[in-house]
């Protein structure tokens, strides 16, 4: 090969090197949040879970955050734990019936039970699609343990593991004495993740405790919009009273106020009929970013009744078009498949 063909080559392999990296600095943007952890593969809300989605690949870590009855916050998608612990046989007579967010639930609550009986607890997988492998082997874990080991990843894997944390029901445990908000800012405090370089968004569905937020912390607050219904803390406001409403442009704006960004379900950006056949994208996201507000979706899933057949059994092509519609961040159980998709080069 001659000198000027060499570095011809050698100038062409740069220029497509650079190109490469150009993509996949661009698709760093684009956060791939591991929902609940890697809850696809290891039962939702575990450190093995979320150990997992980092090792995938993962940005983010996600734990949804209830409080036990001596008031430390532990890791469950909701403050009923039977569905996803295997507490019915350990403490049978715990069950009860209570009014949570206006729906009456029977079952056995995170706040009727102190850490050291959480800590007796193993979770185990909540849809039975799923594999049961792992049930009975791994705790339910404290938030403190989820920040430590959110830092122990960041250490062992050389990049940073950020943490997406959410408060369920805060008007409920508020109401109970068992506010969310004070020991969720301590523990991120103590951790050294207090300011708005943290790696870390606090999300609600709530609206009051994200504006309270607002006033104490600099962290980045998300808030969350579902396809139906609307904060339970709005149900007797005069505005905003539902996700619909706060999604329109003078809700987002409201938003905008105290917010960073919309944790938006992805069927408010590509709705979906009830086969799951899909509809042209909105423009939620491009009305969102007008207003400098991040946009980040939930939640994609591999399995079949997630994924819309118009995907024809491809769950990468759902991430595609998420991209493609310029979402900031893409919620998912299955880490591993986002960054096939997001992150080839990784
Ligand atoms: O927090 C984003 C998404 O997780 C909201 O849904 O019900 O899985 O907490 P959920
Ligand atoms: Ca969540």
């Amino acid at each position: 090969m001659s000198p000027a063909s060499s570095s011809c080559l050698k100038r062409g392999s740069a220029a497509i090197l650079a190109m490469l990296m150009g993509v996949a600095a661009g698709a760093q943007q684009l956060l791939i949040i591991g929902h609940r952890g890697a809850s696809g593969h290891r039962p939702e809300h575990t450190l093995e879970s979320y150990r997992l989605a980092a090792q995938m690949g993962a940005d983010y870590i996600e734990p949804d955050l209830v409080s036990t009855r001596d008031g430390v916050l532990v890791a469950r998608h909701e403050n009923e734990i039977g569905s996803t612990t295997d507490v019915a046989t350990k403490f049978p007579d715990r069950k009860t019936t209570k009014s949570v967010d206006g729906v009456e639930i029977s079952g056995w609550f995170s706040e009727d039970f102190t850490l050291a009986e959480i800590r007796t607890l193993r979770a185990r997988e909540r849809l039975s699609a799923r594999s049961q492998a792992f049930d009975g082997r791994f705790a339910v874990p404290t938030f403190d343990e989820v920040v430590a080991l959110a830092q122990a990843l960041e250490r062992e894997l050389g990049r940073t593991v950020g943490v997406y944390a959410e408060t369920k029901h805060p008007s409920y445990f508020s109401g109970i004495g068992l506010l969310l908000e004070p020991p969720l800012l301590e523990t991120l405090e103590r951790h050294g993740w207090n300011d708005r370089r943290a790696p870390v968004f606090i999300q609600s569905f709530e609206t009051s405790n994200l504006r309270d937020l607002r006033t104490q912390t600099e962290l980045r607050l998300i808030q969350l919009l579902d396809e139906r219904g609307g904060p339970w803390d709005r149900r007797t406001a005069e505005s905003f009273r539902t996700y619909a409403e706060l999604a329109t442009d003078a809700g987002l704006r409201d938003i905008a106020m105290y917010a960073d960004g919309i944790g938006a379900n992805r069927r408010l950006i590509v709705p979906a009929d009830e086969k799951g056949t899909l509809r042209p994208p909105t423009d939620l996201v491009s009305r969102a970013h007008r207003l400098g507000l991040l946009v980040h979706v939930w939640t994609l899933r591999s399995d079949p009744p997630f994924l819309s057949p118009d995907y024809r059994g491809r769950p990468e092509a759902e991430y595609e078009q998420f991209r493609d519609l310029g979402v900031d961040g893409i919620f998912t159980d299955f880490p591993d498949v986002a960054v096939r998709v997001l992150k080839p080069l990784r």
